[in-house]
């Protein structure tokens, strides 16, 4: 039906106020009643609906289930009835309206969800399902998935309340009418698929979101979005053959992952004798795990991307600085010089300070240059502009010069700003060495724009492995202000590398760190990041701890990324850049910490 008006009023009672949703047969609008309470009503039109949306005596089952329902956990109901509007009559229920978000809402849009949540969500969605299975006439709901429960946030500690009752019929039926189409298949039981709804599919639905709390995705997930009704329900049985995935990672800091796995298998079981029985042993098991547990958050979950699935761990990443191993004086150079003056441009006027114009990071190769200008993105708030040189270096340079323009004047509009040139060698090189005129055009804009950018709020970060390769005059002062060199981390910058990367993962508590940081002298941050997912790799194929011995396995099969070559190079260029000609104010390597005898 065309949508009805705001402030439509149906049956001289309820006062539209916007269209939530429209289907086929059913449209739901918030409404109003005169009081000016808020409702949600469900408007049926009685032409398209099928005779299977109907009980024996020709009542709407939607309607007629709802209507008897009272349960903490589930929705409802407020009024029922029939109208005209414009000359087709029209069935209407009216339920409490709930506001709140649905679980696959709150999924997108929280980052950690703490186990105890995940539980209590699990456990009250039950409790909503184990009354529904023991009125005296069992109701099955048949559609339990993430879109169907709303965490209800009207009070103070939030409940959650299952909705949409439009599949949801008498425990005899013999499932027909429940169109699967309609249904999100992958919340569905292998019996459902096969037009058998029973008890055993509801609990698989909660089992299926328990697992999707978790891991972020419906239990073995594929997308089926593409593929017609009968391939579908063909392709999801197929993937079910297969064993479900389930990543210990994810748990493993936790000592109740064992048993949370275990509820998981047994709840999405598809043989009946090793699933639940009913919804109360499932309750059971669950307030087992619940009432031991502590706030544990999950970080991360399973994501689908380039048509797979990859763990990600959202938030095991740390933030800002935090994440950086070492780099102390870096660090404080980029706070004191940097951020504190961005964030506090009066006060920093007071005292007639500017910004530097800019900061050239240089060094091997895996040392953390791109990696340091990430985190300074995450540190500070401000608008920051992250320039690849794939971005730039377009076959018309010309354009180059005009997006190197365009970002200024974007960094200027919304100062205080950061640009970031990585790789810059690849488009600021040296005009003496270009004979290519427009390139050289690219570096004049550059040069322009590097001019006092500091005093109007903009602040230019550069990387590069070759600094003997970029146009000298950009390095001059006044422009490029700070040359630093990010060498290979030194021995206490190696020991918080190990300790970093092996943090979140299952390991021995005896492990030596200093052993570690002796074996891997020359070893640059990358080197060690690899080493550690190795280890972890080793030692997931084992099913054990990362263990001292694994580590120092993989630690002498695996060489150091800089050759004796580049050490040599880079001792010359450190010393060439920071020491004579161009910028006096920063003479030491300030990357990582330095070793004494450096
Ligand atoms: N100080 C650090 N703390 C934690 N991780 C680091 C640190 N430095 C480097 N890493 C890790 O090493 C990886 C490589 O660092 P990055 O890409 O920043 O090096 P780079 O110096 O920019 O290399 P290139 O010159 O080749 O571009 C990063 O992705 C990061 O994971
Ligand atoms: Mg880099």
């Amino acid at each position: 039906m065309k949508s009805l008006n705001e402030h439509y009023i149906i049956d001289n009672k309820y006062f539209t106020q916007f269209l939530l949703k429209s289907g086929e047969f059913i449209t739901i609008y918030r409404v109003k009643d005169k009081h000016n309470v808020n409702y949600l009503l469900k408007l049926y039109d009685l032409e398209k609906l099928h005779k299977e949306n109907f009980d024996e005596y020709g009542n709407i089952y939607e309607i007629e289930i709802v209507k008897n329902l009272s349960h903490p956990n589930i929705e409802v109901f407020v009024d029922s009835g029939n109208t005209i509007i414009n000359d087709k009559n029209y069935l209407y229920l009216v339920l409490k309206y709930i506001s709140g978000e649905s679980l696959a809402e709150y999924l997108s849009r929280t980052k950690n969800i703490d186990l105890y949540d995940i539980l209590s969500f699990t456990m009250q969605i039950l409790e909503g399902l184990s009354y529904l299975h023991n009125l005296s006439r069992p109701i099955l709901h048949n559609s339990i998935n993430m879109d169907n429960i709303i965490i209800d946030e009207s009070s103070k500690v939030p409940s959650i309340k299952i909705v949409n009752f439009h599949y949801a019929r008498y425990s005899n039926f013999l499932g027909n009418g429940i169109n699967l189409d309609d249904l999100n298949l992958l919340f569905v039981s292998n019996e459902g698929l096969n037009g058998k709804f029973s008890i055993q599919n509801d609990i698989y639905s909660v089992g299926a979101i328990l697992y999707n709390l978790i891991y972020r995705i419906p239990p073995w997930f594929i997308d089926v979005s593409k593929l017609s009704s009968q391939e579908k329900i063909e392709a999801i049985i197929r993937e079910r053959m297969k064993p479900l995935l389930l990543i210990n990672d994810i748990l493993c800091n936790n000592i109740h992952y064992k048993s949370i796995l275990n509820i998981i298998n047994k709840a999405l079981n598809p043989n009946f004798d090793d699933s639940y029985k009913d919804v109360y042993n499932f309750i059971e098991d669950l307030k087992k795990e619940f009432n031991s547990i502590s706030s544990y958050e999950f970080k991360g979950g399973v994501v689908y991307e380039d048509n797979r699935l990859i763990f990600d761990n959202l938030t095991n990443k740390e933030k800002g600085f935090s994440a950086i191993a070492g780099m102390k004086e870096l660090k404080e150079i980029l706070t004191t010089n940097v951020i504190n003056l961005l964030k506090d441009p009066e006060g920093a006027k007071e005292y007639g300070l500017t910004i530097p114009n800019g900061m050239l990071l240089f060094g091997p190769p895996g040392c953390g240059k791109t990696y340091i200008s990430e985190k300074l993105a995450e540190e500070v708030n401000f608008n920051y502009y992250f320039i690849k040189s794939s971005d730039l270096v377009s076959p018309y340079a010309f354009e180059t010069q005009k997006k190197i323009g365009k970002l200024f004047d974007d960094a200027y509009k919304n100062k205080p700003s950061i640009i970031c040139f990585d790789e810059f060698d690849s488009y600021a090189f040296r005009k003496d060495m270009s004979n290519n005129a427009i390139m050289t055009g690219v570096v004049n804009e550059i040069l322009t724009q590097l001019n006092n950018c500091g005093k109007r709020g903009v602040f230019v970060i550069a990387t590069t492995n070759n600094p003997e390769l970029i146009e000298k005059s950009i390095l001059r002062k006044g422009r490029m202000d700070l040359l630093i060199y990010v060498p290979p981390p030194d021995y206490e910058a190696r020991k918080e590398l190990f300790k970093l990367y092996l943090k979140d993962k299952p390991k021995d508590f005896n492990i030596n760190y200093d052993e570690l940081a002796n074996l891997t002298d020359k070893y640059v941050a990358s080197d060690i990041e690899f080493i550690a997912i190795d280890a972890a790799r080793e030692a997931y194929k084992f099913k054990t701890n990362i263990t001292q011995k694994i580590l120092i396995n993989i630690i002498g099969r695996t060489r150091s990324s800089l050759s004796d070559e580049d050490n040599k190079k880079y001792d010359f260029y450190k010393d060439f850049f920071n020491g004579s000609t161009i910028n006096t104010n920063y003479r030491k390597p300030i990357g990582f910490r330095i070793n004494k005898d450096d």
